[in-house]
């Protein structure tokens, strides 16, 4: 077993491409893209135990995530699935490695919820040839041989989508004034939040009319949201325009910060609303979207279930595997104009959010 286990190590570390992870930096020239599968990859070649690194439960969109995984890495499906909540503990997810290599899982499953502080565990990992499939955020190793795969989403780019979103609302609505933005930040050193903040950076450099009142870490919580924009309102009070959350649960916290303050979030900057710009596109955010209450919702898809589990068959079967995927993504709003933006050469379409839209959200 243990000596298959090196085969398959040293197989994939033979099917990794030149290219190397980007640090939430967003894709590079070799990644490709994916979209998320609903078809699960049945393994009928005897159980595989596969040990999940998983961060907690601080979102709509973690809980969906992980329920994709639990639902898809089952007995009948061909899996025994070991399970970590590391409860938004760095500390506890890299104990966590240690005791799936322990165990002698098949295969690990690591959603990072930091980028750093990973290479003694996916270095034991790999001395014990079990294969590392990263996804959702990234680490921020460099030794391309550290993982077999990463998958998940371009965060960077989510962000130009949202801060382009902004421009074009902005010019087509006429506004040409100052523009005060305030920003939750998601976990600190989190692939989203690093490049869902450097998205935001780069854009307030190149729009001088641009500024950041306020910046704080909302932890990708309701509570911590509400907690933030709270403070940010007490201290800036109606002179807050825009407000950048880095995901749903962020959103629903200063929604309701702002509606207490006798605020009103909308899509009307010029009647005095505030704009609410988020990521991830859940049920519930896109509901808020719908209502206007958020100006644009960026995706961040969480079923990663199937695409993992086709990784997996893929990765028994001895076929190749593309070292860094990312995944393709939307973004809504329930604004018919504009009804797409431009990020360097690319165009994205905004999609209207509809109701039956809203009812196919399953998270
Ligand atoms: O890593 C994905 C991000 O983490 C999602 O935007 C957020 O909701 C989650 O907690």
């Amino acid at each position: 077993m243990k000596k298959e286990r090196i085969l398959l190590g040293a197989l994939a570390a033979a099917l990794i491409g030149a290219s190397l992870p980007a640090y939430a930096s967003g894709k590079t020239e070799g990644d490709s893209w994916t979209s998320l599968p609903n078809e699960v990859a049945v393994n009928d070649k005897g159980t595989l135990t596969v040990g999940y690194v998983m961060i907690g439960s601080e979102s709509d969109w973690r809980i969906a995530c992980n329920r994709s995984i639990q639902e898809t890495f089952t007995r009948e499906n061909g899996y025994s699935l070991l399970t970590s909540d590391a409860q938004q503990k760095a500390e506890k997810q890299i104990k966590a490695v240690r005791e799936f290599i322990n165990q002698e899982v098949d295969y690990i499953l690591l959603d990072p919820l930091v980028e750093n502080g990973w290479d003694a565990s996916l270095e034991e990992a790999r001395e014990a040839g079990i294969p590392v499939i990263v996804f959702d955020r990234e680490v921020a190793s460099k030794e391309e041989d550290d993982y077999v795969a990463w998958l998940g989403s371009d965060f960077y780019l989510e962000g130009q989508r949202a801060c382009a979103y902004l421009k074009e609302y902005l010019e087509r609505t006429g506004y040409e004034g100052e523009l005060n933005i305030v920003h939750i930040q998601g976990t600190l050193d989190s692939s989203a939040q690093i490049g869902r903040t450097r998205a935001l950076d780069d854009a307030l450099l190149e729009n001088k009319s641009w500024t950041l009142l306020d910046r704080k870490e909302g932890e990708f919580t309701t509570a911590k949201g509400k907690e933030v924009m709270v403070d940010m309102l007490e201290n800036y009070g109606d002179k807050i325009q825009v407000v950048y959350c880095e995901n749903d649960n962020e959103a629903y916290g200063a929604i309701s910060a702002i509606e207490e303050a006798g605020l009103k979030a909308g899509t009307s900057l010029k009647d005095g609303e505030i704009l609410v710009l988020s990521f991830d596109s859940t049920h519930g955010g896109l509901s808020m979207t719908k209502d206007g209450e958020i100006l644009v919702n960026t995706e961040c898809a969480p079923l990663y279930g199937p695409l993992l589990s086709q990784l997996i068959g893929r990765i028994e079967n001895g076929e190749e595997v593309s070292h860094i995927q990312y995944v393709r993504e939307e973004q809504f709003s329930s604004l018919a104009e504009p009804g797409e933006v431009t990020v360097g050469e690319e165009v994205y379409p905004v999609t209207l959010i509809t109701d039956e839209l809203l009812e196919a959200r399953s998270y």
